[in-house]
């Protein structure tokens, strides 16, 4: 498999980010429909673990953004994906920013990326899930809520808490994305009030899902990696006083040091891929020795090679996700970390 996307690699790398992209993602929505890759590709690495109550298959998961719609769950789960996570959706659809809004930094193995949350809306995925009940998963599946960026900020709660109500019953852990550079005024939700507001919201909320539909649903935070470490101990008590089950580190950085002499470095967005696994890994080096499992720990942030998933194991995760590495390294990159992380073991 590592040979054949190698081979269609420059195919993909001479289009447009988005246009390979989209390409990339209905062919993998149509295999995966059909059926096609379960029959081709390896069988998916067991090593499952339980955590907030999940079981899953194992620890290596899709991050968020690369299926905002869950149009291709299926085929990214015939990827071997221990678990996936779909969004950031938002209550309304909404277009994002203009285009051009994707940059490959090919020497860097980075992607720079201001999509601004395009999404086709709550109403549009839950339909897609309903569907999915037919043939159900067999991983986890998370679903990724943001808000609208028509929504002024006083009314984010809103969005989150109709994400929330929509996504519980259908999504198997939920993430409230508080992190994307994309969204102006998203990232000041990670701090003092706005953030006691918010976890105060989402709890009560959860507690009353709860009663209503007498299931659990563990709910995660995902945060950058462009704050202090005391910032970022503090944001990590506040989720444990909400009693939030999980945390998701890291998003994109809007830090540009890592990529200075690419030609991209100064397009606005956040910035993923291999430059960015020091830093958000640190991330969740700290957090882990603070919170000493209190929360679950989801780490993502440049992972392109089974080792780097080890690396964010030995650092205190106890999941971890990709993206950016699986359009450098291509879906081997899945099975290679899976496998590693198996072997590595003791998490
Ligand atoms: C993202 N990421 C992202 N995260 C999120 O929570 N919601 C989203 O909608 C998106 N959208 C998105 C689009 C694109 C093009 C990229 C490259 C990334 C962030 C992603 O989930 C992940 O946190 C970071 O990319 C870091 O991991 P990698 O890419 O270095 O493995």
């Amino acid at each position: 498999m590592v040979t054949v996307y190698k081979a269609i690699r420059p195919l993909l790398f001479a289009l447009n980010p988005e246009h390979s992209h989209n390409i990339t993602l209905a062919a993998t929505a149509l295999a995966g429909n059909l059926g096609v890759m379960d029959c081709v590709l390896p069988s998916r690495v067991e090593d499952t673990v339980e955590l907030m109550g999940l079981q899953f298959a194992n620890r290596v998961g899709l991050a968020a953004g690369l299926d905002k719609d869950a149009r291709c769950m299926q085929g990214m789960q015939s990827l071997g994906f221990g678990f996936l996570e779909v969004g950031t959706v938002t209550p309304l659809a909404q277009p994002g920013n203009p285009e051009p809004r994707m940059f490959r930094l090919t020497e860097q193995q980075a992607i720079i990326n201001r999509m601004g949350f395009n999404n086709d809306g709550l109403e549009s995925m839950l339909e897609r899930l309903e569907k999915l009940r037919r043939n159900p998963l067999q991983v986890p599946l998370g679903i990724n809520l943001g808000k609208n960026k028509s929504t002024p900020a006083d009314r984010a709660i809103d969005d989150y808490l109709q994400g929330l109500d929509a996504a519980f019953e259908l999504a198997d852990y939920i993430t409230i994305n508080l992190s994307s550079p994309n969204t102006p005024g998203l990232r000041d939700m990670q701090f003092g009030e706005p953030l006691d507001a918010l976890l105060l919201a989402l709890s009560e909320r959860r507690a009353r899902l709860i009663d209503q539909y007498g299931d659990y649903t563990p709910l995660l935070v995902k945060l950058a990696p462009d704050m202090s470490t005391e910032d970022l101990l503090r944001v990590s008590d506040r989720l444990v006083h909400f009693g939030m089950d999980g945390v998701i580190a890291t998003n994109t950085t809007i830090d540009r040091s890592l990529v200075s002499d690419s030609p991209y470095a100064n397009e606005a967005g956040g910035l993923s891929g291999s430059v960015l696994y020091e830093r958000s890994t640190a991330v969740v080096a700290s957090l882990a020795q603070h919170l000493k499992g209190a929360l679950v720990i989801v780490g993502v942030g440049g992972i392109s090679s089974g080792d780097d998933a080890v690396g964010k194991m030995a650092a205190g995760a106890d999941l971890v996700q990709i993206y950016s590495g699986l359009i450098y390294q291509g879906p081997g990159l899945v099975r290679e970390c899976a496998q590693a992380i198996k072997e590595g073991s003791p998490w």
